[in-house]
C-alpha cells in the first residue's frame, strides 16, 4: 500500500471542539491555548467563531479571542461565520479565512443556523463574495453528508447539488462533515467515487467526528482515494450543539500517530501536541476522549513503559 507523503491537519479544537462543552474556558485560557497550538506546527487553526453568541455561549468571546492571539507567520487563522453580521466581525478582528456552513439535510440546517438550504445559498454566496474581496480566503463545510440526526439517512443528490452550489460561489475548499460520526469505510468510499467524479481531491477535506469509533478507518479509506486535508480536534474535543448525539472530533493526537507510523509527513511536532493537550484538559477538568493521549499521560506517570 502506497500512502500519500504529506497530509494537512487543519486544526478545528479551539472551534469544534469548544463549542459544545459545558465548562467555559476563559478568554485568557482560549488565547493561551492558541498560542500553544500555533506552536505544534499545525498550520491551519480554526479558532473561534462568530456565530449568535447565544445559540453558541462558549464561543461567545469570539471578537477578543481573534483580536488577542499572537499570529505566527505561516500559519492559516479561520473563523466560522454564518451571515453577514458574522463576517464584519471577523473581518474586524482580521481573520485570514471565513469557512462557511450548512447541512446536506433541510432539517439540521434549519436547526442549526435557523434556515432552509434555499434560503442559505444567497447568504452564503454574498459571503463568500465579500470575503474574497476583502483578500481573504473562503472555506465551506457541509454538515450532514453521511448521515442526519434528524432525518438518517441523506440522499447523495443532495450532497452533490449543495457541493456543487459552493464550488459555484468560489469557496477555495470544501470540507465534508460527518456531523454525527455514522460513516463507515465503505459509504465514504461511495460517496468519494461520486465526488471525486466532480471535484478535484486537493479541494476536499474529510472532517470526521468520532462518535462511533469508525473515525480513522474512514480517514484511511479517504487516504486510498487521494484526500489529504483533514480536519481534527485536540484531545478528541467537539461536537455540534444542534445535532443531538454528535460527539467529538477525530483526535488530531490519534490521527498523528496513524500518520507517523505510515511515515506520512504532517510537520507537526507530538509533544508539543501533548502539551497543548495537557493545558486544555486540565482547563477543562477532564479527561480528552483521544486514547492516543491517554496513553502518553500514563507514559509520562511512569504507569506503562515506553510502549512508544
Ligand atoms: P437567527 O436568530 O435566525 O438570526 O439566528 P437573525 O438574523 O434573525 O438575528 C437575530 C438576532 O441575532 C439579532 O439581534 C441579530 O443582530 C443577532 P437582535 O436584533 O435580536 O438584538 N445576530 C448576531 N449576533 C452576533 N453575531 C452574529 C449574529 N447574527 C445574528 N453572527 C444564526 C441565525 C445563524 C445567527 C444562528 O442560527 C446561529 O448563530 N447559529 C450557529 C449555530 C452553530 O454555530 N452551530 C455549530 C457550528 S456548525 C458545526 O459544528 C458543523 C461543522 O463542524 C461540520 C460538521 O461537523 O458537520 C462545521
Ligand atoms: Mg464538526
Amino acid at each position: 500500500m502506497k500512502w500519500p507523503e504529506k497530509v494537512t491537519i487543519k486544526e478545528v479544537g479551539p472551534r469544534d471542539g469548544l463549542q459544545n462543552e459545558k465548562a467555559y474556558i476563559s478568554t485568557e485560557d482560549k488565547i493561551a491555548w492558541i498560542n500553544q497550538l500555533s506552536e505544534t506546527g499545525l498550520k491551519h487553526i480554526e479558532i473561534t467563531s462568530f456565530v449568535h453568541p447565544k445559540w453558541i455561549p462558549a464561543l461567545s468571546d469570539a471578537d477578543a479571542v481573534a483580536c488577542g492571539i499572537r499570529r505566527k507567520p505561516g500559519v492559516t487563522y479561520t473563523a466560522l461565520v454564518p451571515n453577514h453580521q458574522g463576517l464584519e466581525r471577523a473581518l474586524k478582528a482580521d481573520i485570514d479565512e471565513a469557512a462557511v456552513f450548512m447541512s446536506a439535510s433541510e432539517t439540521h440546517n434549519r436547526k442549526n443556523i435557523n434556515k432552509t438550504i434555499n434560503e442559505t445559498f444567497p447568504i452564503l454566496q454574498d459571503l463568500v463574495r465579500e470575503t474574497v474581496s476583502a483578500g481573504k480566503s473562503s472555506r465551506g463545510y457541509i454538515s450532514t453528508v453521511f448521515g442526519c440526526p434528524y432525518e438518517g439517512n441523506v440522499d447523495i443528490e443532495q450532497v452533490i447539488r449543495v457541493s456543487e452550489t459552493l464550488f459555484e460561489m468560489g469557496i477555495s475548499e470544501l470540507s465534508l462533515g460527518d456531523t454525527i460520526g455514522v460513516a463507515n469505510p465503505p459509504q465514504v468510499q461511495e460517496v468519494l467515487d461520486v465526488l471525486l467524479k466532480r471535484f478535484p481531491a486537493d479541494k476536499l477535506a474529510m472532517h470526521f467526528h468520532d462518535t462511533r469509533g469508525t473515525a480513522l478507518a474512514n480517514i484511511l479509506v479517504s487516504l486510498e482515494m487521494g484526500i489529504t486535508i483533514f480536519d481534527s480536534s485536540l484531545g478528541g474535543l467537539g461536537g455540534c450543539p444542534y445535532a443531538p448525539g454528535a460527539s467529538g472530533n477525530v483526535a488530531t493526537n490519534d490521527l498523528l500517530y496513524m500518520l507517523l507510523g505510515m511515515g506520512t509527513e504532517t510537520g507537526v511536532d507530538q509533544h508539543k501536541l501533548f502539551q497543548a493537550s495537557q493545558f486544555i484538559q486540565e482547563r477543562l477538568g477532564k479527561a480528552l476522549p483521544s486514547r492516543t493521549f491517554q496513553v502518553e499521560c500514563s507514559q509520562q506517570e511512569g504507569k506503562l513503559g515506553n510502549i512508544v
